[in-house]
């Protein structure tokens, strides 16, 4: 496959939106709105098919942010208070505010076009926990995204989406964001968008660390194995500062498939146990007061309960079991009536495999393929490896401007979501600080996100300028892998084994064997170091050499080569981080052995840029803004 046979396309837009996920279709919806109003172009660049793309590709059986806000039980300050305690103090309040304030109206969107959500018999949303709703939702991203697509349709020429291209790199002009390229993974075409701004939404990542799952298990992560870091890129490369870069998410599910254990926790009301059947959030209650505040609060953050059941594993009291059989027999104890004991039961069992069934269908062959009944026995749960996701319990991504009535100078400078880099927005997994947004507030966030970005195409009108230059020397960087390849793939009879090139997989591999050993991945029990980051980062210099290295042999392995360009920038930006974190404050995400405690001149924001420039990284300490109702008040 020749580099030179692939047709180059330009494409002009005003707004361009990176992604496909729910934080790209909401920001689609509602940017469709105000596009129609000022007359301005939308094109929206997916790297899969929107139908089945992103995070929600599979389904999901809850949406976990919904406040319900009508029936007066929740207020946003209470949402805010929940984050912040379960990130340890380390959020942005006015991000997770703003989200907050509106995620109802999309979940009644969803409702509207089609999803259907659990109700019980007055017609209620039926609650998972107190911030989480059941849905059947195994088509929920089928809903969502033809909602976007109806939206960019109806914008007639002035909406466009385009799926299976790639992204690889963003295009700058004098400090200014002003587009981005990439290349059609099914067609010989090489596209320029050119935009007046540009919104990166394209997830986070997976496969950074070396996954649990490997051999025949290869691929199986908690996470979509398709989103591979290009957001955390896009934004670094792009000059833009960054946050949490090393807040990664180590989600607790059932062991070896990743099922969801929401469900069983909140819904079903299950315990956790070690192999002897004790409770080790009871049993170990008092260790949690080492990280107070944060962590005597209910409920215990998640990297607090990871830190327990870690603890019970390496004192030799595994396997951890979710006590599925205690759960469910406890729910039916108490009903007299045999037959309705029996109804009740059949009822609960059905529950617990459609929750599997609805997202994560491989956890139900599991349990089939080893006859476990989930009413008769217990199932093993186990922390998973490192994920970088800003929307579950992660906090890695942009440093983006927040609504001006919930901030200061410090947090909002003129559009909201916009990065520090001019015409960069960012939403979903790719901007950082704003946990638990999960589906509907990522969804939340990219309509939020995407006002804001028509907002600044109106008021900025310039149209940027690409040279003929600067599109050569671009292709010429996404297309070297081919080149590569093929300039030397007779020298060796293996074609995966080559003295002058090294091939994608093999360049994750090693990714993943040095994040995994020295950034405290999953076989060192997350446990790292200064001189082991130092060590790491070493190695990860070698890498970026190698990178210059990598061969494709056809149009899916260049996507891989470059998805793993951006995997190792991610994880420069997570080693860089955590190495200038000298302390530890999630336990249970990763741990400092030589920083062991939390500290309070530690209550601040770890954030990071990098100079394109002089390809350089800056560290900075950002203050965490005070709570947001006393501003209100004000
Ligand atoms: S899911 O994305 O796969 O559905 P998960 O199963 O972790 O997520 O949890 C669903 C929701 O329940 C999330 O909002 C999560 O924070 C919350 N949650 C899960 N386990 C617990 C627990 N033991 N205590 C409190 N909240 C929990």
């Amino acid at each position: 496959m020749k580099a030179e046979n692939f047709e180059t396309v330009i494409v002009e837009t005003d707004l361009l939106i990176l992604g496909g996920g729910m934080a790209a279709c909401g920001a689609a919806f509602e940017a469709s709105h105000w596009a129609k109003k000022h007359n301005r172009k939308i094109v929206l660049v997916d790297k899969a098919a929107m139908e089945r793309s992103g995070a929600v590709a599979m389904g999901l059986s809850a949406i976990n942010l919904y406040l319900g806000l009508k029936n007066g039980k929740n207020t946003i300050e209470d949402y805010v208070n929940y984050v912040k305690n379960d990130l340890m103090g380390i959020t942005r309040e006015d991000l997770v505010a703003n989200i907050a304030r509106h995620v109802d109206s999309t979940v009644h969107l969803f409702e509207k076009w089609g999803l259907p959500i659990w109700k019980d018999e007055e017609g209620n949303y039926i609650n998972e926990g107190r911030w989480q709703i059941m849905i059947h939702g195994e088509a929920y991203k089928n809903i969502v995204s033809e909602a976007a697509k109806t939206a960019l349709k109806e914008l007639g020429e002035n909406g466009r989406y385009y799926e299976r291209v790639f992204i690889t790199e963003p295009i700058m002009e004098g400090g200014r964001c002003i587009g981005a390229v990439g290349f059609s993974v099914r067609e010989m075409k090489f596209y320029v968008f050119r935009a007046r701004a540009v919104l990166d939404t394209m997830g986070g990542a997976v496969h950074v660390f070396r996954p649990r799952s490997v051999g025949e298990g290869l691929g199986r992560s908690w996470y979509p194995p398709f989103n591979s870091g290009a957001s955390a890129y896009f934004t670094i490369r792009a000059g833009a500062e960054m946050t949490c870069q090393e807040v990664r998410f180590v989600p607790v599910r059932f062991k070896d498939s990743y099922g969801p254990v929401g469900a069983w926790f909140l819904l079903f009301k299950s315990r956790a146990t070690n192999a002897k059947g004790e409770d080790y959030m009871e049993k170990r209650a008092k260790e949690l007061e080492k990280w107070a505040p944060y962590g005597t609060v209910k409920p215990t953050p998640a990297n607090l309960r990871n830190y327990l059941m870690l603890k019970e594993i390496e004192e030799g009291n595994g396997p951890i079991y979710m006590r599925t059989e205690e759960a469910i027999k406890k729910h039916v104890a108490d009903i007299p009536d045999e037959k309705e004991a029996r109804r009740k039961l059949k009822h609960l069992e059905s529950e617990a495999w459609e929750d599997f069934l609805d997202m994560t269908i491989s956890q139900a062959l599991n349990w089939a393929a080893h006859n476990i009944m989930p009413e008769e026995s217990p199932s093993e749960i186990s922390a998973c490896e490192p994920y970088f996701i800003s929307s579950h319990s992660g906090a890695s991504g942009a440093w983006v401007s927040g609504p001006a009535d919930l901030g200061n100078s410090e947090t909002s400078w003129g559009y909201d979501n916009l990065t520090t880099v001019p015409g960069l927005f960012a939403a979903g997994d790719a901007s950082g600080a704003s946990s638990h947004k999960f589906s509907s507030g990522s969804f939340t966030e990219g309509r939020i996100a995407g006002k804001a970005a028509i907002a600044y195409c109106v008021d900025n009108e310039i149209t940027p300028g690409i040279s003929d230059d600067q599109i050569n020397e671009l292709r010429e960087m996404v297309f070297k892998p081919l080149a590569t390849y093929d300039d030397n793939k007779d020298y060796a009879n293996d074609p995966d084994v080559n003295p002058n090139f090294i091939k994608p997989k093999m360049f994750m591999f090693r990714l993943q064997k040095i994040m995994d050993e020295y950034a405290g991945g999953a076989s060192v029990g997350f446990r790292t170091s200064e001189p082991l980051l130092k060590k790491g980062l070493e190695y990860l210099e070698f890498m970026k050499e190698d990178a210059g290295k990598l061969a494709a042999s056809d149009m899916n392995e260049l996507m891989r080569c470059w998805e793993n360009i951006h995997r190792l920038w991610q994880a420069e930006s997570h080693i860089r981080t955590m190495l200038f974190r000298e302390e530890t404050r999630w336990p249970g995400y990763y741990f400092r052995t030589d920083f062991p405690e939390m500290k309070s001149e530690w209550e601040v924001f770890a954030n990071c840029k990098w100079d394109p420039g002089s390809d350089s990284w800056q560290m900075i300490k950002r203050e965490v803004p005070g709570m947001i109702t006393k501003k209100q008040e004000e």
